[in-house]
């Protein structure tokens, strides 16, 4: 029996989208059956992130209304062996979705699956509800500053309540520059603010926004490329250290990104 795990935030456009693409294609590469579920009904955009947005027939409400077969809305990556994606419906409310065939669709990817992570939307609306409420575990992307973590706070209670024990931390778009001169949190008090275990860290990476447009999520690499595979790792339970922000300072990879970021 495989996990669900859902990528949610309190506020927008953090980075969950990004996140489900990536850690879907690290997990897959990995050797991990994974499908990833855009649970973002009417706003979908993780095909587009994958790649796949010409290969999209059918969507989960198809299934889940009866009139497809569980297998015909799984589509399979052209890229990677391990890798599906099953798509959000553009016009049907997952809130009109009956609740015994909503269980089936998500026990059958459990069944089918190692992993399936599911992309909510920000916030705690329905298309949240449709995954959260079946969902093994969470991982909540946030920004290191008081809004975006205060909004986190509100949908990690909120899952704590749905009954998903296992609730972990990304910190996105972290600048160590910033951090440095005070303007930016640190990470430990992101993590005091939460209370919740830190799952990884991953910086302001302009490869990101190009992996996104070219529908190829970064496997490898320096800078986020290596955050997305090391956060894969620990949700595969591997022990990965947090990445140094040290090391890329030394690389000269912050020299460069302090020059893009701040113009200097
Ligand atoms: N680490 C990063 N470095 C640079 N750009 C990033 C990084 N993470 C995300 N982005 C960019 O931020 C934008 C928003 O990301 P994304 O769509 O994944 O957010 P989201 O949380 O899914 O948004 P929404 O709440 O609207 O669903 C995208 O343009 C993406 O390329
Ligand atoms: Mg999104």
């Amino acid at each position: 029996m495989g996990k669900l795990i859902i990528i949610a935030s309190g506020k927008g456009g953090t980075g969950k989208t990004t996140v489900t693409s990536h850690i879907g294609a690290n997990l897959a590469d990995k050797g991990y059956l994974t499908a990833l579920v855009d649970a973002d009904a009417g706003f979908r955009n993780l095909d587009i992130a994958l790649g796949l947005e010409s290969s999209i027939v059918f969507d989960y409400s198809d299934y889940i209304n009866g009139s497809m077969e569980f297998d015909d809305i799984l589509i399979k990556s052209p890229m990677q062996e391990n890798l599906y994606f099953v798509a959000a419906p553009q016009s049907v409310p997952t809130a009109d979705f009956d609740e015994e065939r909503t269980a089936a669709f998500w026990e059958n990817m459990k069944n089918r699956f190692d992993y399936v992570i599911a992309d909510a939307p920000a916030g705690m609306g329905d298309g949240f509800m449709f995954a959260a409420r079946y969902a093994d575990e969470a991982v909540i992307v946030a920004f290191a500053e008081t809004s975006s973590l205060r909004d986190a706070d509100r949908v990690i209670t909120e899952l704590e309540n749905l009954g998903v024990d296992m609730i972990r931390l990304v910190i996105n778009r972290i600048k160590p520059e910033l951090i440095e001169s005070k303007i930016m949190m640190n990470v430990d008090d992101c993590i005091d603010v939460l209370s919740i275990p830190l799952l990884g860290i991953i910086p302001e990476d302009e490869s990101v926004a190009v992996s996104m447009i070219k529908g190829q999520p970064l496997m490898s690499g320096e800078g986020a490329g290596k955050a997305f595979s090391n956060i894969s790792e620990r949700l595969a339970g591997n022990q990965v250290p947090i990445m140094s922000f040290d090391r890329f300072y030394k690389s000269g990879f912050w020299k460069k990104l302090k020059e893009i970021v701040l113009g200097r």
